[in-house]
């Protein structure tokens, strides 16, 4: 049996970790301060002796010394997420991404305890180099742009964790998640496939930001967790930066009439430019697609589940909460 800290463990992604590594007959403890998470996606957890959960911010120090020196392996998911959010509130984004990961890889390095990042295709800004390989050159939109405080944070990290791999050997692992969706995901902070399928059900219009043709890859939060669960007996990934994500691209208005057809909803489609949806600034990306080789080559994973299917799942899952 072994213990695992996962900081954000009542967030969406975070929750479903925690499921595997308990079914997997680990030890787990959360620390989430449930400022985007929600303590309902843990809450069935409460009875199984080998969870604990503490409600405080992962950038108290003393709190992480403590916690990190009781654990093996630490994944750090605790994140400002969600691209509404981050437009609204870009202080608390850049403060809580870096603040905390400056905390955490201190610790991490004192007891020497493996750390695992969950960056995101975010940082590979605006290159139209599809598929994005995780050694690919970046471009970043203008700082007046406050989309990419997001993904500058994130780059901080990446790059603060790979110094301390270089100059501590500390063994990190860097993931870079993409579109991760499945049951439990909020729409609150802007996230698109649980807005349209709420909205499906509601036979409510489904908002489109732009002209719908940018596309996406969705990938089953179920795979995701899968490939984490991975890492720790994967001593190859160590230092390194790898994608997660799935590389079936599909246009965000087919993504809309695909999930209207499978609720059987009566839902229109409605376009809203980004300025009316985010303000003015806003820098959106047309495609977005992993380069997958790698997480192939290290980890022998690839995503399985279709689209169809986690949409049915969301789907299903929102139903059973709604009885
Ligand atoms: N879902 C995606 O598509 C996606 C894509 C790319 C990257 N990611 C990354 O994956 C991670 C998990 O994302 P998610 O989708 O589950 O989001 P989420 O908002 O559901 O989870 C993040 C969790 O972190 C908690 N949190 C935030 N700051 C904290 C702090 N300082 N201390 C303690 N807890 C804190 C929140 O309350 C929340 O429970 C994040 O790091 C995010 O950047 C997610």
């Amino acid at each position: 049996m072994r213990r695992y800290l996962i900081t954000g463990g009542a967030g969406f992604i975070g929750s479903h970790l925690v499921s595997g590594l308990l079914l997997r007959g680990d030890f787990v403890t959360v620390i989430d301060d449930l400022s985007t998470g929600n303590w309902g996606n843990i809450a069935s957890f409460e009875s199984n002796e080998k969870f604990r959960a503490i409600i405080a911010s992962a950038d108290e120090r003393l709190l992480m010394e403590r916690e990190v020196s009781r654990h093996d392996f630490v994944y750090h998911l605790a994140s400002a997420v969600g691209v509404k959010l981050i437009i609204e509130r870009p202080v608390e984004t850049v403060q809580r991404i870096v603040r905390t990961m400056d905390v955490l890889v201190d610790v991490c390095m004192r007891y020497r305890v493996p750390l695992l990042l969950t960056s995101t295709s975010e940082v590979y800004g605006k290159s139209d180099r599809v598929p994005f390989s995780e050694d690919n050159d970046i471009t970043l939109g203008a700082t007046s742009k406050r989309r990419w405080a997001y993904a500058s944070a994130k780059m901080l990290d990446e790059f603060l964790a790979l110094a301390h791999y270089y100059q501590t050997s500390l063994p990190v692992f860097i993931v870079r998640l993409f579109n991760t969706v499945g049951p439990k995901q909020t729409g609150q902070y802007g996230m698109v496939m649980p807005r349209f399928i709420n909205a499906a059900i509601k036979n409510e219009p489904l908002e489109i930001y732009g002209d719908g043709n940018q596309q996406r890859c969705f990938c089953s939060v179920f795979d995701i967790v899968e490939a984490l669960l991975k890492f720790d007996s994967t001593p190859q990934a160590i230092g390194q930066v790898i994608n997660l994500g799935s590389n079936e691209e599909i246009s965000i208005r087919q993504l809309a009439e695909k999930i209207i057809d499978i609720v059987k909803s009566k839902s229109k489609l409605k376009f809203i430019s980004y300025e009316e949806a985010y303000g003015l600034g806003f820098d959106d990306m047309r495609r977005r697609v992993p380069d997958l080789t790698k997480a192939k080559r290290i980890l022998n994973w690839q995503p399985k589940i279709t689209l169809d299917e986690i949409i049915t799942q969301i789907y299903n899952q929102i139903k059973k909460d709604k009885n």
